[in-house]
């Protein structure tokens, strides 16, 4: 069953002298337990499209629906994680984690436990009493997935969350939440421009064009490749494969931009 579905989605920004369209025609659906990952060039609408999914932004045309309800405030059961970690410096890691918990009333004994749980399947349980200037910028990512994780989102929204790290932290990362979001029944929305880890991570792939953010393709990810972690699925033939497929059309919108 389709969690969430979006009808000819368009956002158009206005100021004073001008109107940006950073969006146009969107129709998607992506169904319970799905890894799905947004994949364009820098500016083509991508966290635009995020901030839509999230409620934070209602957009300018078309519709979005959760569970056949249209979303038009933040909503409770997606979780978004972005590039920066913003825990918050002055809190340790425990209170960074219950932070979402505590904002929304939900701070149970069996929905802090749930957050060490998690703290703990992650590797970072002996970090409890740190503060974030502590730790490294993986282990604060890591961190930021248990916060998002902590209010039990169905869905999590992931605005290229691995793409201020370094590579060797990037693709272990790139396991651990692929791993831990699979072990929970997540559903997932990746953005990303590395092609490498849309394919890796991802059931389907969507590609959009820019000016205005367009879908150009979608790509389904070979079942050779989709049950394999990240890492794993880079080693296999099937990945350059699908690697120059997608190279390909991502040069063709490129290469429109540029005319
Ligand atoms: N708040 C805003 N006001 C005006 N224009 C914006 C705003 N946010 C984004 N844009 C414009 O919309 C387009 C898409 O931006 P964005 O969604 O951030 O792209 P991406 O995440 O793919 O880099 C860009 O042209 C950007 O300048
Ligand atoms: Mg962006």
């Amino acid at each position: 069953m389709a969690l969430l579905q979006l009808k000819s989605v368009g956002q158009t920004y206005f100021s004073k002298t001008s109107a940006t369209t950073a969006l146009e025609d969107i129709t998607l659906s992506v169904n319970e337990g799905e890894f799905v990952s947004i994949l364009g060039p820098s500016g083509c609408g991508k966290s635009t499209l995020l901030s839509i999914i999230a409620g934070l932004l209602i957009p300018t045309s078309g519709t979005v629906m959760v569970n056949n309800q249209q979303v038009n405030h933040p909503h409770p059961k997606i979780g978004y994680m972005l590039q920066q970690d913003y825990l918050f410096p002055w809190k340790t890691i425990h209170d960074n984690i219950t932070l979402g918990l505590k904002l929304r009333n939900q701070l149970s004994h069996q929905h802090v436990q749930t957050a060490f749980q998690l703290l703990k399947e992650i590797g970072l349980e002996h970090t409890i009493g740190k503060y974030p200037s502590e730790l490294s910028g993986g282990m604060r990512q890591r961190v930021a997935l248990v916060r998002t994780l902590a209010t039990q989102p169905k869905m999590l929204l992931l605005d290229e969350p691995f793409s201020a790290l370094d590579y060797q932290t990037k693709l272990k990362l790139e396991d651990l939440v692929s791993s831990t979001l699979k072990e929970h029944g997540k559903t997932a929305i990746l953005v990303t421009h590395d092609i490498g880890e849309a394919i890796a991570m991802s059931d389907h792939v969507i590609l959009l064009s820019s000016n205005p953010g367009r879908i150009f393709r979608t790509f389904k990810i070979p079942e050779s490749i989709r049950n394999l972690l990240p890492f794993e699925a880079r080693q296999h033939p099937d990945f350059s494969s699908t690697f120059q497929k997608i190279w390909e059309e991502l040069e063709h919108i490129e290469q429109n931009d540029h005319e």
